[in-house]
């Protein structure tokens, strides 16, 4: 599927740009039935938000607990700005969903049809997985005027493996522009150290620094502004952010994060998986 060219500009830059990989009709597919979860959510079972902030210190409450069992589950999380004071949501419950995870590649038919097939496994042994293991899936909202930054990270904190091999798959639902949060990536920063890991002891979870090493600034960091339909494949390591949607428009997106079999998977990762729900890959 790749040329020379493409696999060795991967391994340089860490990042790879696929426009039109995916058709109109698959992202229609996937939008809708994202959008069909996101109304049908229990808004009196959780008004757990997604925030950077849990990722931070150790937790212990009903939120906690929801967001842990998300790993295997399909579950539904606020953005940070849905509420007003009162506590009620500003805009309409299916525009305040921040995200949709973790599992739907496994639990949901449209999800899951949209998450697997040969090109995907094509793909993935071109830039170096031999045996793809799919360990999380997020459909992003981004949505208009709410939707919130993702700050400077790197996904291989949240999916340790020896050696490391972790390779996000993010696909733009919709077009993905500076106005409306599209990703910022460093060229080349995968190489840079880990600066950090998330680690899950029992019930909690908790962020440990490990490396010093300043996260990108406009200066290092470009934007990567596509089309619908592009798949943008990054290095675990590589460090990337999306601003706020201070924009109408939303920006849909859905991402898969996929490790190698052949490397070992850390018993302290927060997603585990049992033995009644394995653990599979593209095919
Ligand atoms: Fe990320």
């Amino acid at each position: 599927m790749l040329t020379n060219k493409q696999k060795c500009d991967f391994k340089d830059n860490g990042f790879i740009v696929l426009p039109g990989f995916k058709s109109a009709a698959e992202l229609s597919a996937l939008k809708a039935r994202a959008n069909t979860i996101a109304a049908a959510h229990d808004f009196d079972d959780s008004q757990e938000v997604f925030s950077t902030a849990r990722q931070r210190g150790p937790q212990a409450d009903k939120g906690q607990d929801y967001f842990l069992d998300s790993g295997n589950e399909v579950r539904c999380f606020f953005e940070e700005k849905a509420f007003g004071a009162d506590g009620a949501l500003i805009q309409p419950l299916a525009q305040s969903i921040n995200k949709i995870g973790h599992a739907m590649h496994d639990l949901d038919d449209v999800f899951r049809k949209f998450s697997h097939g040969e090109k995907l496994a094509e793909l993935a042994l071109d830039i170096g997985l031999g045996q793809t293991q799919i360990w999380q899936s997020m459909y992003i909202f981004k949505q208009p005027r709410i939707g919130g930054q993702v700050d400077w990270h790197q996904d291989a904190s949240f999916f340790k493996t020896t050696p490391h091999s972790v390779t996000t798959f993010w696909f733009a639902v919709d077009d993905a522009t500076l106005e409306n949060g599209c990703l910022w990536v460093e060229p080349g920063g995968h190489k840079t150290p880990l600066r950090q890991k998330f680690i899950r002891e029992g019930r909690q979870t908790k962020m440990i620094d490990l490396d010093k090493t300043p996260w990108p600034d406009t200066d290092s960091a470009v934007p990567v502004e596509v089309e619908a339909g592009t798949l943008v494949c990054f290095n675990g390591f590589l460090p990337h952010y999306s601003a706020p949607n201070i924009s109408d428009k939303a920006r849909h997106a859905y991402t898969l994060h996929v490790t190698d079999a052949a490397c070992d998977y850390a018993p302290e990762n927060w997603i585990q998986r049992s033995k009644d729900f394995p653990i599979g890959g593209f095919v």
